[in-house]
């Protein structure tokens, strides 16, 4: 890579509109990379920049940090991803968001009868027993604390 295409740590953040911890915390959870020059200072890639706008992006929408790295693993790390490649993410980004929608909308609905109602029943709430997960633990009081036993 030429060594004017490399940026160092305060150009990249100041760039990027995010702190310079901001970007050494985004390097130690490698969702970026740098390299060392003869002074052992840190160097960024130009391309870097659109990393962290995709990492910044990702956190906007809800997606965890593990998310967006599984993401950005799909990208090249050594050039600026092609449009294909941002396609390919972004498709993939978008099914995902979608998907969370649909589940957020499900419960969103499922609450309508919770509001005003206060009741928190075990066979009927969907606050406090989403799906009637309780029932496939058999019946009774499944809410006990493990540790508050004894055991
Ligand atoms: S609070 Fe009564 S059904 Fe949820």
């Amino acid at each position: 890579m030429d060594k004017h295409d490399l940026l160092p740590i305060g150009d990249v953040a100041a760039r990027s509109g995010v702190s310079v911890p901001t970007v050494r915390f985004d390097e130690e959870r490698g969702l970026i990379h740098s390299e060392r020059n003869a002074g052992n200072h840190r160097r960024y890639g130009r391309h870097t920049l659109r990393r962290i706008a995709v990492i910044r992006a990702g956190q906007r929408f809800g997606l965890s940090l593990a998310e967006i790295g599984e993401a950005l693993a799909t990208l090249p790390t050594d050039h600026p991803p092609t449009k294909r490649d941002w396609t390919r993410m972004s498709a993939r980004w978008h099914d995902t968001l979608t998907a969370r929608i649909e589940a957020m909308i499900e419960v969103r609905d499922g609450l309508t009868g919770c509001i005003g109602c206060g009741c928190l029943s075990v066979t009927t709430c969907p606050i406090y027993n989403p799906g009637d997960e309780l029932s496939a633990e058999g019946a009774g009081a499944q809410r006990w604390p493990e540790d508050a036993r004894g055991e």
